[in-house]
């Protein structure tokens, strides 16, 4: 789909189809009200016979409105107004997008960003417009065998009020777009079966990631070279499954020769069945989600990549799979991590903790500015937080303040969890180092507080995300979460807002 800006003369414009909003009570937004006195007074005649009343997101199809260039007004209701909200908005927008879809017109022009809710500035309601245009224009298609027609709608234009704001609303568009294309990556990802999906398909994403954008190196590093560095937490877990493991790296050298480098280690198991922990059979097709994090790293580096972002930015995704085997993991197995701390494996379901400690001891050989994990790390933070916010551990105040206004911003949010050092003690082991289990109580906290054993060289902060990478019952499926948080982070880090 393609998108501009458009200001200027909304009634003189010509458009297959004019996208405007009413709230509740037939009250009428700026353009709305706009475009009712021009056409004097046809929207409010039509609205006074009852036809839009009710909840946000109901449409009306117009044709032939007297005094207008468009040849046809989608009208949208926004729901009462003194509730009308980020969400509202989205949800009016995909309204209107779906019912369009419906008219077969290729080209809209929609003047919904022009009366957004008050907690959107013209650059967030712009940049809503987009990714919600492009979220919804996403379908997975890949192992169905009959693929649907592609959506008739071409192009939309959005229109502001103010000509000044174009460079702004642009800037919007830009980052929509790249924000929007890192989402769907992620969500395809999760998406893809694990038959499909394997540690080697990862990899090869990054490669094809690295053909696209060539400013964009990968190293792949094979269960041989992890042998030799003394991996063998992440080792162990693969040992079990006939798909070798991969360390992904993708290095974008955006930034100054000198300045540190963030870094994303994405968890990247691409089929979790818990190995001789076996986990129980219901729902257990979901486990394929379980490289989120990973995807989330892969669309985080696509959308940097996209917008060419001046910073220096490493990708770090372990990739493995968790199954049952003659050589798998067993209970009280006990492997030496590349930190040379020993871990006892009291359960082989808590195998993301496994891969990740290994990855981030590796990453302290950039000298992070800071290393943000992203993982379907726990069942414990789906209890805690549900699919609403992603679980934040860290123990840096600026990271948490940062990371959690990311979230807020890009309406992808995270929630602040304890990483107390009362907690450590959880993991004691009678005869390693460590366990990699805490029990059942506080589970989320403890998987944090296992990490956070092997990320004490850099700035580190932990996001789980079990419970908000996924959407489970009859639209199943990749969120392509926290991509929207990590990208606005990394717009905020690299200066570009
Ligand atoms: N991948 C799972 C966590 C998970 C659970 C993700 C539900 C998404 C939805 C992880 O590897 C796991 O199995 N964790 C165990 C840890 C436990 C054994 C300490 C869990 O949460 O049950
Ligand atoms: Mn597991
Ligand atoms: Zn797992």
């Amino acid at each position: 789909m393609e998108f501009s800006i458009k200001s200027g003369d909304l009634a003189g414009r010509a458009s297959p189809c004019l996208i405007l909003g009413v709230f509740e009570k037939r009250q009428l937004p700026p353009p709305t009200q706009l475009i009712d006195t021009a056409s004097q007074g046809h929207l409010s005649r039509i609205l006074g016979k009852g036809d839009l009343d009710g909840e946000a997101g109901r449409t009306l199809l117009l044709h032939e409105v007297p005094a207008l260039a468009a040849e046809r007004v989608l009208l949208v209701s926004l729901g009462p107004q003194e509730k009308y909200d980020r969400k509202t908005y989205g949800k009016a927008l995909a309204a209107a997008l779906a019912h369009l879809n419906q008219t077969g017109a290729p080209e809209a022009l929609c003047a919904l960003p022009a009366s957004a809710p008050p907690e959107l500035d013209r650059y967030l309601a712009v940049r809503d417009a987009i990714t919600t245009a492009l979220d919804k224009a996403y379908r997975y298609e890949r192992t169905k065998s009959e693929k649907k027609p592609p959506s008739p709608l071409q192009r939309l234009q959005l229109w502001i009020p103010d000509p000044a704001e174009t460079s702004r609303a642009k800037q919007a568009l830009r980052h929509g777009q790249a924000l929007a294309h890192g989402v769907a990556l992620a969500k395809e990802l999760g998406n893809l079966p694990g038959n499909i999906c394997t540690p080697t398909y990862l990899a090869d994403q990054a490669k094809a990631l690295a053909k696209d954008f060539p400013a964009l190196k990968v190293t792949i590093l094979e269960e041989a070279d992890m042998a030799k560095l003394g991996m063998g937490a992440l080792l162990s877990v693969s040992r079990g499954s006939r798909q070798p493991a991969k360390l992904i790296l993708m290095h974008h050298r955006g930034g100054k020769k000198a300045a540190k480098p963030l870094v994303l280690v994405g968890k990247g198991l691409t089929f979790d069945a818990g190995g001789i922990s076996l986990k129980p059979g219901p729902d257990m097709d979901q486990m394929k989600y379980d490289m989120g994090g990973g995807a989330s790293v892969l669309g985080a580096m696509r959308a940097a990549l996209e917008l060419q972002l001046p910073i220096n930015l490493i990708g770090i995704i372990p990739a493995s799979e968790n199954l049952p085997d003659g050589d798998a993991n067993k209970p009280g197995d006990i492997v030496t991590s590349l930190s040379g701390q020993t871990i006892e494996i009291l359960n082989t379901d808590a195998e993301g903790r496994l891969i990740l400690c290994d990855a981030l001891t590796y990453c302290e050989r950039f000298e992070p500015a800071a290393v943000i994990d992203i993982a379907t790390l726990t069942g414990a933070i789906v209890v805690a937080l549900g699919h609403v916010a992603s679980g934040l551990f860290t123990a840096d105040e600026v990271l948490a303040g940062e990371l959690l206004a990311a979230g807020d911003r890009a309406y992808d949010r995270a929630w602040r969890m304890p990483l107390w050092e009362d907690y450590q003690s959880l993991l004691d082991s009678n005869f390693a180092d460590m366990a990699n289990i805490g029990g059942r109580d506080g589970g989320a906290v403890t998987a944090a507080c296992f990490l956070s054993r092997y990320t004490k060289k850099y700035p580190w902060a932990h996001l789980d995300i079990a419970g908000t990478a996924w959407v489970s019952g009859k639209e199943k499926g990749g969120t392509g979460r926290p991509v929207p948080l990590l990208v606005q982070w990394l717009l905020q880090r690299s200066g570009e807002l």
